[in-house]
């Protein structure tokens, strides 16, 4: 007979702001698109907290959890790009962090947590801030709040792999060379990591896969297909946090489309974007995007909601139990 053998929660990309909105550094870069932008932004941001503790709440009354898995993107730091390095972020997330255990019924130790831009430190196509990005001081932090960078368990035949898109992800340009070699390393610890789980896996029964950004799994398949390892067969499922809704998808979808400029509509637009500097970097990035959507579907990729979605909407979390006979079932929680 089928029987339930765990329950786990997943959830993401609650942005709450560890500082008031306004008070946020190096947010967007100032003129009349700036503002709009920031000004429709801000509004976004002031429900965050409110989202987050209404989905703590109906989470809490759903009984006991097994697992808890937290896709990136708990917070927003004082520097929006830096990651969290100052004395406020670490107090104001360490709070955010007990509400997740005080609210929800699993033990502290099952709660994982797998660091988005927003703890990391990241640089936006559109960055106004030249001190952006991952830092060595971030991933320290990080890591002395939340646990390591990357890590993996099983539950019987269901094993799990929880990875930093980040380490793949994020320039190490703006580093010394010292904290550049430090993030090197971290990242090719990574990869010998992903590589020593599978070989320590010889009989695979379904992989799922946690990552804060999916743009990271075309670096993740070449490993795949590099070292061969998952030749096992077994059956592989990606989740991440960072696109916020599943409506995100269509919109990178476009985007690539619009990169492309096939028609005479997305050549029109293409221009427009190429316009100015940034326009042109959201375009390079774009021109990839519909070959990473042929991969998404490859690896059964799915969004973890951010609890307060995009703008307020389709926002909630996902809750994935798992069978003892190797199957499993995903459910969508609105909030
Ligand atoms: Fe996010």
């Amino acid at each position: 007979m089928k029987e339930r053998i765990a329950r786990i929660l997943l959830m993401s990309d609650s942005h709450c702001m560890v500082i008031p909105h306004w008070k946020q550094k190096g947010q967007t870069e100032k003129g009349a698109v700036g503002w709009i932008v920031e000004f429709f932004i801000s509004i976004w941001k002031l429900f965050n907290f409110r989202f987050f503790k209404k989905a703590l709440k109906k989470a809490g009354s759903m009984g006991r959890f097994d697992k808890v898995i937290y896709c990136g993107d708990l917070a927003e730091c004082v520097w929006n790009e830096r990651g969290m390095i100052t004395t406020n972020d670490i107090h104001a997330i360490e709070r955010f962090k007990a509400l997740i255990e005080l609210g929800i019924d699993v033990r502290v130790n099952d709660i994982h947590y797998i660091p988005g831009d927003h703890e990391l430190g990241y640089i936006l196509p559109l960055s106004c801030d030249p001190k952006g990005g991952i830092s060595w001081r971030s991933i320290n932090n990080f890591e002395s709040l939340f646990g390591p960078l990357f890590s993996g368990f099983s539950i019987e035949d269901f094993h799990f792999l929880l990875l930093s898109s980040s380490l793949i992800i994020q320039s190490v340009e703006h580093l010394s060379e010292r904290e550049r070699k430090f993030i090197i390393r971290l990242r090719d610890n990574q990869y010998n990591f992903i590589r020593n789980y599978f070989a320590c896996r010889k009989e695979l029964g379904t992989v799922f896969l946690f990552l804060h950004d999916p743009d990271v799994l075309e670096a993740f398949h070449a490993q795949v297909l590099k070292y061969k390892v998952l030749c096992g067969g077994a059956t592989l499922k990606a989740f991440c946090g960072h696109m916020h809704t599943e409506a995100s998808l269509e919109k990178y979808q476009n985007l690539g489309h619009i990169a492309r400029a096939i028609s005479t509509k997305e050549k029109i637009l293409r221009w427009l974007f190429n316009r100015n500097e940034k326009g042109k970097k959201v375009m390079q990035w774009a021109k990839d995007n519909l070959r990473r959507i042929e991969l998404f579907k490859k690896y059964n990729l799915q969004i973890v909601p951010s609890t307060a979605g995009m703008m307020g909407r389709g926002g909630g979390f996902l809750i994935l139990n798992l069978y003892s006979d190797g199957s499993y079932e995903i459910k969508k929680h609105k909030i």
